[in-house]
């Protein structure tokens, strides 16, 4: 099913990466004279699952964010994370330890966006409250969604795309399309809008492939099965749903001798080794969203449902197929060479230290890392 997301303009774009372009640092999130602060006594418990480990941001990013902003918030809560390496089925086990360990709230980033609904029915039974996180679970009826606006993640990376082929005398392409996991709405998303602007752009897509489970090592192999169709240079660049996907692309046409630097390749999630990647030529973007912001979001918002408190901080609603869950999307930025200082660094995402390790110091440089 293709999901059609209905969806109030939201605010709280300002709080997040957007921000940085328009000079805006007065966000919320961190002010705690919340209801959220004041009244968070009492050892709740708080299950943290998350759908894989492949893509860094979980483990790296969501993660200890995520249990840092609930330390602050409740001292005495405690947050059990499972991780289910992109299985459906570990996830629904998962969820199901959670429950029976009578869980206070559940924060769920669902494998499978259809098959988490039986999540939530099972989580509401037992009067255990569920946020929708980053994913949205389809079909049930969550407590709250917290994300980002992905339609526009997809959009902002079929523009860079296709401004790129256009600057390199290669219009309409064609390009290699590396899209994200079927069973993530997410993707469905960033399918939509990038298709969308590479097709108002008059891109041509001569190979299309949905990675199961965003597996990088999936789409290497899809990559190095297109080289070997379509020879060397017979595409102008590659729509990679994220940067892991784009790695394995990348990777797949450094075997093959395709020269990387002349093909652009898209990403997502500003990964470390993508920012890295961009500085030395061999990706041409990323999208970076303010994980911060949506783990300090979701953190706040379980505090208060495992107080039996509703959360305060959404700002629109989004229909999942059942019902308008109440949410909160954040703004995606994108970035090339050009705006890695002003976007990743000036933000704390990383510290030029983590960015300009050896061979990438040069690179640093001329793009104005410090
Ligand atoms: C997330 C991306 C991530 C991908 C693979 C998506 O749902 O929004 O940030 O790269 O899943 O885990």
């Amino acid at each position: 099913m293709n999901l059609r997301t209905r969806r109030t303009r939201l605010v709280l774009g300002v709080c997040a990466a957007g921000a940085l372009a328009l000079g805006i640092t007065a966000c919320g999130g961190d002010d705690d004279k919340s209801s959220t602060g004041e009244s968070a006594g009492g050892a709740k418990k708080i299950a943290l699952l998350l759908p894989e480990s492949k893509t860094t941001r979980y483990d790296q990013q969501d993660k200890p964010l995520f249990e840092a902003k609930v330390k602050e918030l409740c001292p005495d809560c405690s947050v059990e994370y499972s991780n289910a390496d992109q299985d459906a089925q570990k996830q629904l086990t998962q969820a199901e330890a959670a429950i029976a360990n009578k869980v206070n709230v559940m924060v769920l980033d669902p494998v499978d966006g259809k098959a988490a609904a039986a999540i939530v029915t099972k989580a509401k039974a037992a009067n255990i409250p569920v946020i929708s996180y980053d994913r949205l679970i389809l079909d049930s009826e969550p407590d709250l969604y917290i994300s980002f606006d992905n339609e526009k993640v997809g959009r902002l990376q079929g523009e860079a795309l296709a401004k790129k082929l256009a600057d390199d005398g290669n219009p309409k392409g064609p390009i290699i399309k590396i899209n994200g996991s079927p069973t993530d709405n997410n993707a469905t998303l960033f399918k939509k809008g990038s298709t969308e602007a590479l097709t108002e752009a008059g891109v041509q897509i001569e190979a299309e492939y949905d990675t199961p489970d965003w597996s990088p090592d999936k789409a290497q192999t899809f990559m190095e099965q297109q080289i070997t169709k379509f020879g060397k240079t017979g595409f102008k660049g590659v729509y990679a749903a994220n940067d892991g996907t784009g790695g394995g692309a990348i990777a797949a046409m450094k075997t093959a001798g395709v020269d990387v630097t002349k093909v652009p390749v898209t990403g997502q999630d500003a990964e470390l080794a993508a920012i890295q990647r961009i500085l030395a030529g061999e990706q041409f973007m990323t999208v970076y969203k303010a994980i911060k912001t949506e783990a300090e979001s979701a953190a706040e918002a379980a505090v208060d449902l495992a107080n039996g408190k509703t959360p305060s901080n959404a700002t629109g609603k989004v229909n999942n197929g059942q019902i308008d869950v109440p949410s909160i999307l954040l703004e995606p930025v994108a970035v090339t060479k050009d705006n890695v200082a002003d976007t990743v660094v000036k933000d704390g995402f990383y510290t030029a230290a983590q960015i300009c390790t050896g061979k990438f110091q040069a690179a640093c440089t001329s793009a104005g890392i410090k």
